[in-house]
């Protein structure tokens, strides 16, 4: 019988506890024990016991936000002295294998315990669906979903009062969540890292709009594109209209996930235990069009996740 563990590491994102059910349940069905690691790779370090789970171990959890395993940015795992220590706790516990529910930092970490002999598979959970190599990482869609509701309650009062609304949505050093939300949202200007953005066109634009009498202007800026209050201070300075500024921030991360969010993490939990049990390692569980495929750690660190530019041109046209 193989020992399995699990756990979730650097932000949280929903839909993860569907990922860690899926895991539980498939590595139970198929004989395994599995056991949960608390606090992502700082449990290795931190003197937790682990979780020994059972089939209702993991009821009622997969509607929940956040993660019930809990998780945090381990700065050890950062350190080969680190990494060695973490392999090192794995194998006296005796794990077969072990899934890492994360991010990007969350992968280069089973990477590292990859290479020191732990046979490792990755889910994608991010909000910021900034990894390369699946086309979408859990919790992706319930943030986008929670940026709608904000877009739609914010001009609802931008339009009452005409004004324009400056949103800043999170998303790391990507524009992946400002530009699909700011899409679906509708958003006059989106402002992302990799799109080379200009304030006096942007102002041009707000101006024209004015000018056909629209009584509602939203700019979703990606926090990683600029500051928002200096956006603010220059569109005040440039042109005169009434602006607010909005920082969306951790609420972003919360809230039940979305049915796309738990069918993902549903399929792609199971998926990394089949990896694990067919011997696989040093992969990730990754959606390829309506597939779940196995992509290669190394494939994700190769280069960063494409950005969508047609989409991102869709919104200059769109956007008026
Ligand atoms: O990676 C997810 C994310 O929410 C990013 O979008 C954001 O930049 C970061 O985490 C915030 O991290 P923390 O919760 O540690 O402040």
């Amino acid at each position: 019988m193989s020992k399995l563990a699990v756990l979730t590491s650097g932000g949280d994102a929903p839909g993860m506890n569907a990922a860690v059910r899926a895991v539980v349940r498939r590595g139970l069905s198929r004989g395994c024990r599995v056991c949960g690691i608390q606090r992502g790779y700082a449990g290795l370090f931190n003197g937790d016991g682990f979780i020994d789970f059972q089939l209702g171990s993991v009821a009622g959890i997969i509607h929940r936000g956040g993660t019930e395993l809990l998780t945090a940015r381990a700065e050890e795992m950062h350190k080969p002295e680190g990494q060695d220590r973490a392999a090192a706790r794995l194998k006296s516990e005796g794990i077969d294998g072990l899934v890492v529910i994360g991010g990007e930092g969350s992968f280069r970490g089973a990477l590292a315990l990859e290479e020191r002999g732990i046979k490792t598979a990755c889910v994608p959970g991010t909000i910021d669906n900034d990894i390369n190599g699946t086309d979408s990482s859990i919790g992706f869609d319930t943030a986008v979903n929670t940026i709608l509701d904000a877009v739609n309650r914010l001009r609802d009062t931008a339009t009452s009062h005409e004004r324009i609304f400056i949103l800043e949505v999170m998303g790391r050093h990507t524009g992946h969540l400002a530009l699909a939300s700011g899409l679906a949202g509708g958003a006059e200007s989106i402002l992302v890292p990799e799109i080379k953005w200009d304030l006096d066109e942007i102002c041009r634009r707000l101006l024209q709009a004015i000018e056909r009498r629209k009584r509602h202007s939203i700019i979703v800026v990606a926090e990683g594109a600029a500051d928002v209050f200096e956006i603010n201070r220059e569109i005040r300075r440039r042109i005169a209209a009434e602006t607010r500024v909005t920082v969306l921030g951790h609420i972003q991360r919360g809230g039940s996930p979305s049915a796309v969010d738990r069918l993902l993490g549903s399929r792609m939990g199971a998926a990394a235990v089949d990896l694990l049990l067919e011997g696989k390692s040093g992969l990730f569980a990754a959606l390829k069009g309506d597939n779940i495929e196995a992509v290669t750690l190394e494939e994700c660190f190769s280069k960063s996740k494409p950005f969508p530019e047609d989409l991102y041109e869709l919104t200059l046209d769109l956007a008026r």
